[in-house]
């Protein structure tokens, strides 16, 4: 680690010769990456406007773009500042992460503190910090303790974006009932309406730019709005009274980040948002523990079973006790259950009243189970469906670890069904107000809840979460979440994912962090008109592409039993990384990543199609130089395609070198995958 002042690289730059005569343009300050290529310039104009810019190798990025804030009770942040001073350093260090994508991760910035102070008689300040790598930049908004400024009720921040080439465009709309759970539209940037993050952008020229956000703490999640051409701005989440933000001074918003890259590739592999949070805060966290997991799910997705009590109760006893001895058998390491506590009976969706998170369902004998779990070297995975009423659950929710924690159940999947909008919190009246499921309110709800189970050592897989900033590197036992559209939908009664959705994903949701998308799905006739609407072989796939340490085998045990063949890269396929790479890939078109086990010196690979069928090239450089390999290949059979022949696929194996060159076929809704077996 190594801190140090960078005293040459904050160039203050003179007024330009075109300024004014009477007015001479205030002072820019500026940084640059440690590479050099990328840098950000801050100034003020002639009202004191402050705004940053952004440039990669000297062409703009990001045209100058305002910063500031509107508050509910005092006047607004946005002009009559000078830059009262400056200061710089940079930073390098190689951290590990407990688990992960890759073991080691380099953290090289440049930083640049901007001081902005009031002219006029308020003289209020404000500092924003700008990191800049490699790959990309974060700033935030650091409110210092001043007397003029303590109680902060932000109405809207008011950073912009303004992208200065024409690009393409791959979003989600904010602001909708279904939260997360939209499908990626692609449009050109001046097509985009008020929009969730990440969002990722194309150039014209090629370059790559992804718009999100690091370290959510006690603040709203940021969405953008387009105000004008290809100008967004951030629209905070709303709170639940007065103000999207309350907040005392000091305090620190999230980072606003900028990942950008040549090839969409490189978004994938840069390390931007973890960097930009704090390390890890819960010291040994041996006790988290990432691993692949079957569970009573996909048959109530189906419909064949229920949450609810009854005839057709999932949660049963015999039911749960078949999976365990499925997941023994299979060397997975648990076995979730959904529907085991008492609750779902009646309307459960957005409600959340009735669930009690410690009073099992008469037919689930919770102690007996988890006794044989233990007895199969299988850990259950418990689920808290809270109907997002983040407020009763809070109510129970120690009781529920406890009794978790007792039993030896370290995993729990969270829920938070309810409309956007409809979750609820209780306030610091003490009063019960709707909320929505990214404010400032939720942002804290999820936090109490990752800090309540790490005290237990349990870890936390919300879904319909907050999305992902990041968090997983203070805190490692918020292991993965949902946070998108997952197979799930590819159940229902409505249109499922379509084939472009994973590689939709991977360059957009999946930035953000890792998902619990829920593959491995062989039945690919379900509730959804267009059924399961991937290849066999894409499936498998989806387990190296889809980056999450919590991986479910998603599909009914019994196609499980009657394919063993395929099943055999479910069982062996790792959920924990030593490195990562990224092949190839076009957003929403097509990727191929590569993964190296962390516990042996197999790699793996993954490459799914979107609707149109490809041949791809994989080099095997990745390997160890002059080493065999046993390359066991799952692809795509000659007649497959998602629609007519989703279960043709060809299981083979070849010897290969760091030499060769792989071709790959994937066919319509297609993929690959390979173990490549270290000799
Ligand atoms: C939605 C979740 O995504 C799903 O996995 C879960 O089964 C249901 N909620 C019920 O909690
Ligand atoms: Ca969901």
């Amino acid at each position: 680690m190594s801190f140090r002042p960078l005293a040459l690289i904050a160039l203050l730059f003179s007024s330009h010769a075109f300024a004014a005569p009477t007015l001479p343009l205030p002072p820019k300050v500026g940084i640059a990456s440690p590479d050099g290529n990328l840098s950000v310039e801050v100034t003020t104009d002639n009202d004191g406007r402050p705004s940053y810019a952004v440039l990669r190798d000297g062409k703009p990025v990001i045209s100058p773009s305002r910063l500031g804030f509107l508050f509910l009770d005092v006047p607004k942040f946005e002009r009559n500042f000078v830059i009262a001073g400056h200061q710089a350093r940079s930073f390098d260090e190689t951290w590990e992460q407990p688990w992960g994508e890759r073991r080691s991760i380099r953290n090289h910035y440049n930083e640049l503190r901007v001081v902005l102070t009031e002219k006029n008689a308020l003289k209020r300040s404000i500092d924003v910090v700008f990191r800049v790598y490699d790959d990309g930049l974060g700033f935030r908004y650091e409110f210092p303790d001043q007397a003029s400024l303590k109680e902060v009720k932000i109405g809207e921040e008011l950073t912009e974006f303004d992208i200065a080439e024409p690009a393409t465009a791959w979003w989600i709309p904010a602001g909708e009932w279904n939260r997360e759970e939209y499908l990626y539209h692609r449009t050109p940037v001046q097509e985009v309406g008020d929009a969730q993050t990440p969002i990722t952008l194309r150039t014209d020229n090629g370059l790559h730019i992804s718009i999100h956000e690091a370290e959510l703490i006690d603040y709203a999640g940021m969405n953008l709005t387009r105000v004008e051409d290809r100008k967004f701005r951030a629209m905070l989440t709303p709170g639940i009274g007065d103000g999207k933000v309350v907040r005392t001074a000091p305090f620190n918003t999230p980072w606003r980040t900028l990942q950008i890259a040549d090839n969409a590739g490189d978004l994938v592999t840069s390390s931007l948002i973890l960097n930009l949070n704090e390390p890890n805060k819960l010291g040994d966290v041996s006790w988290v523990k990432p691993m692949k997991y079957v569970g009573v799910w996909w048959e109530m997705h189906l419909d064949r079973k229920t949450w609810a009590s009854g005839p057709k109760h999932g949660a049963t006893d015999e039911n749960v006790m078949r999976h365990i001895d499925f997941a023994a058998k299979h060397g997975l390491g648990g076995v979730l259950v959904e529907g085991w506590n008492v609750g779902w009976d009646g309307d459960w969706f957005g409600n959340g009243e009735d669930f009690s998170f410690t009073r099992p369902y008469p037919d689930f004998d919770i102690e007996k189970l988890a006794a044989y779990a233990k007895s199969k070297h299988v850990r259950l995975i418990g689920h808290h469906e809270t109907s997002g009423n983040a407020a009763h659950y809070e109510s129970q929710m120690g009781a529920g670890f406890d009794l978790y924690q007792r039993l030896g159940i370290d995993a729990v999947k969270t829920g938070y069904v309810a409309d956007a909008g409809q979750a609820k919190v209780t306030g610091l009246d003490g009063k019960v107000h709707y909320a929505w499921h990214e404010g400032q309110d939720m942002a804290r709800h999820h936090l109490k809840v990752v800090a309540e189970a790490a005290k237990r050592h349990i870890s936390v897989n919300p879904h319909e979460p907050i999305k992902d900033t990041g968090l997983r590197r203070t805190y490692p036992n918020w292991i993965t979440r949902e946070g998108a559209r997952g197979m799930e939908f590819s159940a229902w009664g409505v249109p499922g994912n379509p084939p472009e959705h994973e590689a939709n994903l991977v360059f957009t949701r999946l930035l953000a962090g890792p998902m619990d998308y829920t593959p491995g799905i062989f039945g690919m006739k379900t509730r959804a008109p267009d059924g399961v609407a991937t290849t066999w072989a894409k499936q498998l796939a989806l387990y190296v592409v889809i980056y999450s340490p919590l991986q479910m085998a998603a599909d009914l045990l019994e196609n499980y039993e009657a394919n063993p063949k395929p099943f055999k890269f479910i069982e062996d396929v790792p959920v924990d990384w030593e490195d990562t790479r990224v092949l190839n890939g076009e957003i929403g078109d097509f990727v191929t990543i590569v993964r190296k086990d962390r516990n042996s010196d197999d790699w793996y690979l993954g490459a799914i199609s979107d609707e149109e069928g490809r041949e791809l090239k994989a080099p095997l450089s990745f390997l160890d130089p002059g080493r065999k390999y046993l390359a066991q290949i799952y692809r795509d059979g000659e007649h497959a395609d998602w629609k007519r022949a989703p279960q043709d696929i060809v299981i083979e194996q070849r010897e290969v070198t760091s030499s060769d060159t792989l071709t790959l076929r994937l066919a319509p809704g297609g993929g690959q995958a390979i173990r490549f077996v270290a000799q």
